[in-house]
């Protein structure tokens, strides 16, 4: 059990959850049931665009992974430990309206869903990074970059004129961007904390960062492919729509930034060097 008084950094990180989570009741809840216009699916848009919605849910499906990684890493926080169960919760509903558009649109057959399902948990996701520190600033990126990409699939699901997916993608990135704000405000606290040690670890995520479903989904490689063409996130855009807005939200200057990432690569050249001799 804790002892002694709250420290700062635990109230500024459980007035940042409050925050979101008021934020979260009052203006971001959407029904699965209630909000989403199911009769407006197009039945005959294309095959690309469901299997788009099949690797967005597939990537959602880990979720069991997501939340036993993360509420471990945070246990010791108040107001973190409770932003993952409620995370989770929000996450929770991304694969479910997604499943439930491919059953209802006739592109899944139940067995079908139900045998991804099984394929999908038959590989377990790992943490990507060790401390929770890191994977604070994996998450500000990951959501993000996340959101980029629900926000291009809207205006896929819009070309196809399915407004039903339109809606669901639409509430969907508005939940990643909602998630990526409480993990940066959470990492500019951090940044108060302790700027140097943060620098590295955003630096160090920067240089190791991928998806989380490059090495579990099915035939991933070929599935981005094919998502190229209607919008997938390259290095250019990369820059562009997460790593700047993160520096610029996180008053971080690129030469600060780019001086903690050539250290962060020198000290691994140097490990790697110690390990090879
Ligand atoms: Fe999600
Ligand atoms: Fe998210």
């Amino acid at each position: 059990m804790t002892q002694g008084p709250v420290t700062r950094i635990e109230e500024r990180l459980y007035r940042i959850y409050m925050e979101f989570f008021e934020k979260a009741e009052r203006e971001r809840r959407w029904s699965l049931f209630d909000d989403i216009p199911w009769d407006k699916i197009n039945k005959d848009a294309s095959d690309d665009l469901a299997l788009c919605v099949e690797t967005f849910a597939s990537v959602e499906m880990y979720l069991p992974d997501y939340v036993a990684g993360g509420i471990n890493v945070v246990r010791p926080w108040f107001g973190r430990a409770w932003w993952q169960a409620n995370w989770g919760y929000e996450e929770s509903k991304h694969s479910l309206a997604l499943g439930e558009w491919l059953m209802r649109s006739g592109k899944r057959t139940k067995d079908q869903w139900f045998d991804h399902y099984n394929t999908i948990a038959e590989k377990e996701w790992v943490a990507p990074f060790k401390t929770a520190r890191q994977m604070t600033c994996y998450g500000a990126l990951q959501e993000q970059v996340t959101f980029v990409i629900y926000v291009k699939h809207r205006d896929f699901a819009k070309r196809e004129g399915d407004e039903c997916l339109y809606a669901i993608y639409d509430f969907i990135a508005r939940d990643e961007i909602a998630h990526t704000r409480f993990y940066q405000e959470v990492v500019a606290v951090l940044l108060d904390e302790d700027r140097e040690g943060t620098l590295a670890d955003l630096a160090k995520v920067f240089a190791e960062f991928k998806m989380p479903g490059v090495d579990l989904v099915p035939d991933y490689d070929t599935r981005i492919l094919q998502m190229r063409d209607q919008g997938g996130v390259d290095r250019d855009l990369f820059i562009r729509k997460v790593y700047l807005p993160v520096l610029k939200f996180l008053n971080i200057g690129r030469h600060e930034m780019l001086a903690a990432q050539r250290k962060a690569l020198q000290e691994r050249g140097e490990a790697r060097g110690a390990a090879g001799a």
